[in-house]
């Protein structure tokens, strides 16, 4: 009979259901915590003025003009964003075999770093140095018969990191994963005096499909030929990403990063145990376009299902993220309901 169960003999008194009884003890015990500090809010670009044209993959995105850009990075600022990391839709007429509008002084990336300086200097900004943007074909290197060149690519990166700097980015993220290339930029930033600009490696970059939104936006998705599986990490290998991690720390990198983010939660963890960095997740283009379409769709609470992914990454270790939530994340947040 069910009424001869005893569940006092069963837990021994132990119930986990006290700590839950009622909101005040469940934030009393609560451990974890989203707070606006974590946001890296990614925005993207577009040549031109007074422009704000919507992704149609990722809904509620829009790529920006530079002036409409510093408008969004002002409310960001107000929010309390502490950074933002930005992508450029080159046009296609600047985009050649070996991405060499990456080394442009004034390309659309160094001419919103001036623009976001100005207007707002209190937020950091991230650059990403990848040549993707900028080459003919979409991948992030130099494309020689039929091969992305590692070494000269790294060197052509580091001098983009140099004119990035130069323009005032504060960190510059490498999205490329070529081999050396944390060392490189570090060397060439070192050596034009800009000691104090950090590297936030793309430490762990998995050959994901997860990226394709993104590739939308920046407009690569009809260029690229083939995958980028030669230089992304295999999704099914972890003790590689950690290796490769590694090297990205002994090259001297400031902050990792994992890309993409929630699905790949326990890299996260690792890369947070083992090296103690401050650790970021790239909650990326697909992840975002995914929880979109199933919120349109009525079969989820957006919101609610947006800050429980947020709130996973802080879990495993992440101290902050890259998400394109980021700004309806900090009005929530501001409106006490994060
Ligand atoms: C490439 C780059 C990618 C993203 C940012 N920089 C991936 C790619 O196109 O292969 C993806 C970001 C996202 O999906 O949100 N350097």
């Amino acid at each position: 009979m069910t009424s001869d169960i005893d569940v006092d003999a069963i837990t021994g008194h132990r119930r986990m259901r006290r700590n839950r009884k009622a909101d005040w003890t469940r934030r009393l015990v609560r451990e974890t915590r989203l707070t606006v500090d974590d946001l890296i809010w990614p925005i993207f670009l577009v040549h031109g003025s007074g422009i704000t044209e919507p992704i149609e993959a990722m809904p509620g995105v829009n790529r920006m003009s530079v002036d409409r850009a510093v408008e969004g990075v002002r409310h960001a600022a107000d929010l309390g964003i502490p950074a933002i990391a930005t992508f450029p839709n080159v046009d296609m007429s600047l985009r050649d075999e070996t991405g060499s509008h990456s080394l442009a002084a004034d390309n659309l990336i160094n001419e919103a770093t001036r623009a976001f300086k100005r207007a707002v200097p209190e937020i950091g900004i991230i650059t990403d140095v990848a040549l993707d943007p900028f080459t003919s074909h979409g991948h992030d290197g130099i494309l020689r018969d039929g091969e992305i060149v590692n070494d000269e690519t790294v060197r052509q990166i580091a001098r983009a990191a140099v004119i990035q700097a130069d323009a005032g980015a504060d960190i510059i993220a490498p999205s490329d994963m070529m081999d050396g290339r944390i060392g490189a930029i570090r060397q060439a930033l070192d050596a034009s005096g800009h000691q104090h600009v950090g590297i936030m490696a793309y430490a762990t970059k998995f050959a994901s499909s997860f990226y394709g939104p993104y590739r939308e936006a920046i407009g690569t998705s009809g260029l690229l030929k083939g995958d980028k599986r030669t230089y992304y990490i295999d999704p099914s290998n972890a003790t590689e990403a950690l290796r490769d991690a590694g090297l990205d720390v002994e090259e001297g990198a400031d902050m990792l990063m994992v890309k993409p983010g929630l699905p790949y939660l326990d890299i996260c963890r690792a890369l947070k145990d083992t090296y103690g960095l401050p650790t970021f997740a790239y909650q990326v283009s697909g992840e975002y376009s995914m929880i979109k379409a199933a919120a349109a769709n009525g079969w989820i609470d957006g919101e609610k299902v947006m800050l429980e992914t947020l709130l996973a990454f802080k879990r495993a270790g992440c101290d902050g993220i890259l998400s394109y939530f980021a700004i309806e994340a900090a009005e929530l947040i501001a409106r006490g309901r994060g």
